[in-house]
This record gives C-alpha cells, structure tokens and sequence, in this order.
C-alpha cells in the first residue's frame, strides 16, 4: 500500500510502499478513502508535539471503509463506513474514561498521525472505540474535515452555554472557522466571522455570518461591542495576538472559547473581571461526538468547502493549507472505494 510519512521532526513528506498492516485484538483495518488535511498536522511534520516516534504517517480527519476486524471487535462490521478523528482511543479505567471523558485519558490516549499511523495512506489501523459511523448521504470527502475541524468547532459550541439568537464570533476562518460559522449559524446564533482581510466577507456571509469583521480595518473588540459584545468568541485562528485583539468585544458573562494551538496571548486580568468573562479551551471530542457532528451535518446541511489532491501530492496539498489560500479545507483521497 501507499502512505505518506515524516521520517524525522521537519522532514519532507516521503511516499512509501508498505506492506497492509494486520489488525490486533480491539482494532479494525480501515480502508482509507479521504483524509483531511488539519493544521494540528503540522505537529507531526515540525516535531512539536510531545513523544512522537518517527517514522510517522499523519493525518486524523479519515473517512473510509471497515476493511478487516481484529478479535474481539463487537458492534462494527466489515465494509460499513467510518470516521475516525483526534480522539483515536483511550484506556477506558482511568478516572478521566469512568467520567466518560475519553478525550483527557491519562494512561492510553492516542491519536492516529501522532501516537500511531494515521490517514496519509491506503490503509489504517483504529482502535475500536475510535470510531464514528457515517452517514450515507455524506461522502468521504464531505465526512474526512467533519472528523477535526468539523467535531472540534460543533461540539465547543453546542457545550459554549450559548442559547439561540446569542451574539457569537468565530475568529480565524480556516478550516475549523469556515465550519464554525456555519454551525453557529444552524444552531441559530446571531453568528459573527472574525478575519483578516476583506477577501473572506462573502463566503463568510454565504456561509451564515450575519456580520463579517475585517481585523485588518476594524478593531474586533470595538466592532463586536457596536454589536452588543459576544456571549462566545469561538477562537480558532493561531494567532494568541488576535485573540487578545478580540477578547475585549465579549459581553458581560461572555466567554472566549480557545480552540486554535496559537502562541503565547497577552490577556489584562481586568477584561476578565469586573465583567465576569472567562477564557477557556475546548478539545475535539469523543468518537461519539464525532458521530454527532457527522448526523447533524447531514441533516442541515453544513459541509466542508474542500480543495482535493489525491494521496501523492500530499506535501502540495499541506504547503497549500498552511499557505491559508485554501478556500477552506484541503482533502487527500486515496482514489479507494
Ligand atoms: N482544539 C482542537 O481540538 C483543535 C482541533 C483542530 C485544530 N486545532 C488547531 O486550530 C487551529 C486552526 O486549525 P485549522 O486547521 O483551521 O487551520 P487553518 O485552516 O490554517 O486556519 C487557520 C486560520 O487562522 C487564521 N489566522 C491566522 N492568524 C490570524 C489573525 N491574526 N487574525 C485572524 N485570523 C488569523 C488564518 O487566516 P489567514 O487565512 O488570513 O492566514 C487561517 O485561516 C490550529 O492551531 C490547529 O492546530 C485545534
Ligand atoms: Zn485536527
């Protein structure tokens, strides 16, 4: 099989033949058909993330096809059609997986690109419990970016406390931003799309963005407090500056939801506390929260505006997301059915 893997922290991306791996006990074998690319992906290529063992093939927004079961697998079965994403296993006994909060696991959680190989290839190897069903009426394609940027901008904000007609923002429109605005948008949020430039606006507006703020011309704080102030600033852009830039445009009791791995922010202790605001951070989700999202995109219609390039030209396709000209999402496909 074909996969595309890092040899070392910085390395160039490398085509390989491998050989099909075999499934253990509690894994399937997924045939991959399209994987997003995700700008966490850059942790893999630049080495930034704690205990990575290379070589290492990245990618975690995988949609495919179960292709084998390893012993023991229950509930799932070959040829039925999954996802998996960040969250790509756990231990199940710690006390973080007793309180059903896979996603913080302190013994065993593990991610496909960073802990074990992930999407960049033919074939893939999942733990069970890191799977999430697809619906039929979304494709692979549609369903790979839905598996990181889509859970991780759904489920902040179906937990960020916002209530219908609320005031929310979404700072930075990438690939987690551009799905942002649209699931604020369906869960009936007075939405706001935060970036620089006005080269956004309109796909920002035809993407359910009832206001656009061009950081470039406006001050994000000012702009938002004409609006009213935000209850949530969902911040997904990699900017720690820009998000201190927007922070003061939170309402009374508003809170800063921080889903981008940005540097460093600045953050005044008084914008927090006479008006009550907080900051907090959100990470992706479970494999059932994935499953959410996916059901919940189907059914109203968001999707991932995506650019495709087939599996060998991944090293274009990540040059092309972290130029942040796609226009939103880039997607590898395998060519696989
Ligand atoms: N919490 C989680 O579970 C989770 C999950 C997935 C990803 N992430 C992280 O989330 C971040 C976004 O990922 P992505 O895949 O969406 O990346 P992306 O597609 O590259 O989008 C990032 C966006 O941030 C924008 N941006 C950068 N600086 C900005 C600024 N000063 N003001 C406004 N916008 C700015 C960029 O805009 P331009 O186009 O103008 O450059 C770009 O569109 C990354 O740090 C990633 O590692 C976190
Ligand atoms: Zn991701």
């Amino acid at each position: 099989m074909r996969s595309v893997q890092v040899a070392r922290p910085k390395g160039d991306f490398e085509l390989v033949e491998r050989d099909v791996p075999e499934p253990a006990a509690g894994t399937v074998r997924i045939k991959v058909q399209a994987c997003g690319i995700c700008h966490s992906d850059s942790f893999t290529k630049e080495g930034t993330f704690p205990g990575i063992q290379y070589p290492r093939v990245p990618g975690h927004e995988v949609a495919g096809v179960i292709d084998a079961l390893g012993a023991g697998v229950r509930g799932w079965t070959a040829g039925q059609r999954v996802g998996v994403g960040w969250h790509g296993g756990h231990c199940g006994y710690c006390d973080s997986c007793r309180r059903g909060d896979f996603v913080t696991c302190r013994t065993a959680a593990q991610v496909p690109g960073i802990t074990y190989d992930g999407g960049y290839a033919d074939y893939m190897i999942a733990p069970a419990e890191a799977l999430a069903s697809i619906p039929d009426d979304l494709s692979a394609v549609e369903a790979g970016p839905l598996m990181c940027a889509g859970i991780t901008t759904f489920n902040a904000l179906r937990h960020s406390g916002a209530r219908p007609g609320d005031l929310v923002a979404i700072l930075g429109i990438g690939g987690l931003g551009h799905l942002g605005v649209q699931f604020a948008a369906k869960m009936g949020f007075h939405t706001v799309a935060i970036a620089r430039g006005a080269g956004k606006a309109a796909l920002a507006t035809q993407l359910g963005a009832r206001h656009y703020i061009d950081s470039e011309v406006q001050n994000p704080a000012d702009a938002l407090l004409a609006l009213g102030g935000a209850a949530v600033i969902l911040a997904t852009a990699t900017s720690g500056k820009a998000f201190a830039a927007a922070l003061g445009g939170l309402a009374i009791g508003g809170t800063m939801i921080i889903v981008g791995a940005a540097d460093p922010l600045e953050v005044s202790p008084l914008q927090l506390i006479g008006g009550r605001r907080s900051i907090v951070g959100w990470p992706s989700g479970r494999s059932i929260d994935s499953q959410d999202t996916l059901r919940f995109s189907a059914l109203t219609g968001v999707r991932s505006m995506n650019e495709v390039f087939p599996l060998e030209r991944a090293a274009e396709a990540y040059d092309r997301m972290m130029s942040g000209k796609a226009r939103f999402r880039v997607v590898l496909t395998t060519g696989g059915t």
